[in-house]
């Protein structure tokens, strides 16, 4: 099993990069749509919204826990680090992230959202922060 620790290790990265890839875009479909007025427009933000979710970001989310929990049956080493517990634990804040981007679009999903652009402008920034502050802990290695 070892030995295919470096490809296990690649395909991590993959499903980060898609995760984040969806984590960034799906908040920005509902800065814009949040915006918008017309019942065509909304129609079309749901679809793109719903298929971002389910066919991109949360296979990604498994995906790259899964394969990072493989790693870490591999190399059970790195869970007496303490760089290691910072991640883990910003990847907990991340899942719950993930799982309220659900409940936000089931929001526009029924038509009930009252949040604003601003505000989700706002919640925008969250995943930019943990992206930066995992990359660092997984890299640098810092404790
Ligand atoms: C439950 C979720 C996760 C687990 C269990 C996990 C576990 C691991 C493990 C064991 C490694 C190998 C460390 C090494 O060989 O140096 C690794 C590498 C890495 N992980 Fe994760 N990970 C998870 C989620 C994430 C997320 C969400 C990100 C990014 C935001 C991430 C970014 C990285 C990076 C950049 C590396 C490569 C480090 C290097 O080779 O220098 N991981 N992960």
């Amino acid at each position: 099993m070892a030995a295919y620790y470096p490809w296990i290790k690649a395909f991590h990265l993959v499903f980060v990069v898609t995760w984040f890839a969806a984590l960034f875009y799906l908040p920005r479909l509902f800065v814009y749509h949040a915006m918008t007025e017309d019942g065509a427009g909304n129609a079309r933000f749901k679809t793109m919204e719903r298929k971002l979710y389910r066919g991109i970001m949360t296979p990604s989310a498994i995906l790259a826990i899964g394969l990072g929990v493989a790693l870490l049956a591999i190399q059970p080493v790195w869970l007496s680090q303490g760089w290691m517990h910072a991640k883990l634990t910003l990847v907990a804040a991340l899942i719950g992230y993930h799982l309220w981007c659900g409940q936000l679009l089931r929001a526009f999903a029924t038509d009930t959202n009252r949040r604003s652009h601003m505000w989700y402008r706002l919640f925008n920034e969250a995943p930019v922060v943990a992206l930066i502050a995992i990359m660092i802990l997984a890299v640098v290695k810092p404790f």
